[in-house]
């Protein structure tokens, strides 16, 4: 089964951060969400993982771009979401459900760990869940991986 993580990682590089454990641990192949994806044969892989840092409450809106304009290659496909995100707290994986849905897709594993986050006020206090993603968070993120 061949597995590929579409992310985007803009703030401190945390979600990219756990896309490269997993890349230095297993056969899975990763692209970022900036960079040239005119090249990719999705029509190769099994499974697809969009992975985030939350802004705003959501994935990077270009995940889901990437979604649409990408449809035909997207259904039919197990889908997984993984985020990292400074607050914990919030039901993000309820927010990210409903996106899918709309787009007729159903995530099949959501994981979400906390991230270095100095967005807007939180800068003002040293930021918010420094040290993270830390070893556990990429144990944890690998072991998500491997159980897809
Ligand atoms: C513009 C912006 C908005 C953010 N909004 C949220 C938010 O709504 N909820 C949250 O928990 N974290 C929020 N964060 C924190 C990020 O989700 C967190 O730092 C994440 O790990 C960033 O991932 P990245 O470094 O891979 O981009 C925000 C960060 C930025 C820069």
């Amino acid at each position: 089964m061949k597995t590929l993580i579409i992310y985007c990682s803009i703030h401190h590089n945390n979600t990219e951060k756990i896309v490269n454990y997993i890349l230095e641990k297993t056969d899975v192949e990763a692209i970022n969400i900036l960079d040239n994806k005119d090249n990719i044969a999705l029509f190769e892989y099994d499974n697809l993982v969009f992975a985030s840092g939350i802004y705003y409450g959501n994935m990077d809106s270009r995940i889901y771009k990437f979604i649409e304009e990408n449809k035909e290659h997207v259904s039919g496909k197990k889908i997984f979401t993984m985020i990292t995100s400074g607050l914990m707290s919030v039901k993000y994986e309820d927010t990210i459900n409903k996106e899918l849905d709309v787009r007729d897709l159903v995530s099949s594993g959501f994981y979400q760990c906390r991230g270095y986050d100095t967005y807007g006020p939180w800068k003002l206090i040293g930021g918010l869940s420094k040290g993270h993603p830390n070893e556990d968070d990429m144990e944890n993120a690998l072991n998500f991986i491997k159980n897809i």
